[in-house]
């Protein structure tokens, strides 16, 4: 038996630690933002380089401020990717813009920084890349783009925490770069959580007033804003959780090298890439497989108690609300072939070298019983 994510493990090897900040943002009487997000705010600022580091209510929550914040609306297109998880794309509808997708380099499934000049308009404002998995997006050709361009950056670094490309930290390359805590992500905390990373100070200060309703101090709204603030529980959580963030990255690393050690030569996979001069962070590691075998691949792995996932089977071009798009089958054939063929393995940095042997072990019987009834 080897579960897809094990969360519970991680928490019990933290939680003398986290029960007692949580009691003490309890007994604090500080539930909205206050000292413990301010301390975690402060940890994951020094840590990766940031300068202003804005915790929120949820990934979702830091992409909707940072487009607000650039004030991207009504008629601005934003170029990204359609192999993400959906936010990205409903967070650029959300403003009122209109995401323009660009299809993906087939190795890494990242944003194919030589497509996105094809897809820029006179309404281009923005260029978002997705650091898709834990690996950084080929942010030195994106960021030319945008300067021959006159368009921003904003990171989608949600799936990221402490990925590099040469010496900089996912999140530090854009003008702005959203982070998720969702508890499943490699930092995540107990509930939901987001923050806006950016080292121009009045985007800073815009971003700190659009997530409290506006307000530059109480019940003066300066700006129209949202409740999109941190609580005081996740902030406590997150900041023990960022002592521990470095050693679960190298956790995760050593698993994929676990991995690539033993399926190295399975017939009928294809096993992710690290891209020289990247620090993949192992958000997802997904193999690629023949779409017609991964059904049963999945159902044999199920059968021998291993837990998968697919990230993401339908390109979000082809999500049944953003039809409107007009972007049928076909528009993006990189992105449509990888949804069909990726299949997340168990990814956790608690895992064990016998937990990747057992989880290999079991996918080489399955790749030959499965080859024997559906050809690849
Ligand atoms: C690439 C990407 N962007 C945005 C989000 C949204 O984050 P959240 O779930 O915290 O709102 C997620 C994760 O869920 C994600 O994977």
């Amino acid at each position: 038996m080897v579960p897809f994510l094990d969360l519970k493990s991680q928490y019990a090897a933290i939680k003398p630690d986290v029960d007692k900040a949580v009691i003490d943002v309890l007994e604090s009487g500080q539930y909205v933002l206050g000292p413990a997000v301010a301390r975690f705010e402060a940890a994951f600022g020094a840590a990766y380089g940031i300068k202003h580091a804005i915790g929120c209510s949820s990934g979702t929550a830091a992409l909707h401020l940072a487009l607000l914040a650039a004030g991207i609306g009504r008629g601005d297109e934003v170029i990204t990717t359609t192999m993400t998880f959906i936010a990205t794309a409903t967070a650029i509808d959300l403003v009122g813009a209109t995401p323009v997708f660009a299809d993906i380099e087939p190795d890494t499934a990242l944003l194919d920084a030589g497509r996105i000049a094809a897809a820029i308009t006179p309404r281009t404002k923005a260029i978002m890349p997705v650091h898709l998995y834990g690996q950084c997006a080929d942010m030195g050709a994106i960021q030319r783009i945008a300067d021959q361009h006159g368009l921003i950056v904003i990171e989608d670094a949600a799936q990221a925490h402490g990925a590099k490309l040469g010496d900089r930290f996912a999140g530090t390359m854009g003008r702005m770069s959203c982070f998720s805590f969702y508890p499943g992500k490699n930092l995540g905390a107990y509930g939901e959580g987001g923050l806006v990373a950016t080292s121009d100070d009045a985007l800073a200060t815009r971003l700190r007033m659009l997530r409290d309703w506006g307000q530059d101090r109480k019940y003066n709204h300066v700006i129209k804003g949202l409740n999109y603030r941190m609580d005081g529980v996740q902030g406590a959580v997150l900041d023990i959780k960022m002592r521990h963030i470095e050693a679960w990255t190298e956790a995760r690393r050593q698993v994929a090298a676990w991995y690539q050690e033993a399926l190295g030569n399975t017939p009928g996979i294809t096993l992710p890439v690290e891209r020289a001069g990247r620090r993949h962070v192992w958000h997802v590691y997904g193999i690629l497989v023949a779409p017609q075998q991964r059904e049963a691949i999945m159902a044999g792995l199920t059968a021998r108690g291993i837990g998968t996932n697919l990230h993401y089977p339908t390109p979000v071009h082809l999500q049944p609300c953003f039809a409107e798009l007009g972007r049928g089958r076909g528009s993006f054939p990189l992105a449509e072939h990888h949804g069909a063929a990726e299949l997340s393995l168990p990814m956790f940095p608690e895992m064990t070298r016998a937990q990747v042997d057992e989880v290999a072990k079991a996918l080489r019987e399955v790749m030959a019983e499965v080859t024997a009834k559906v050809p690849a």
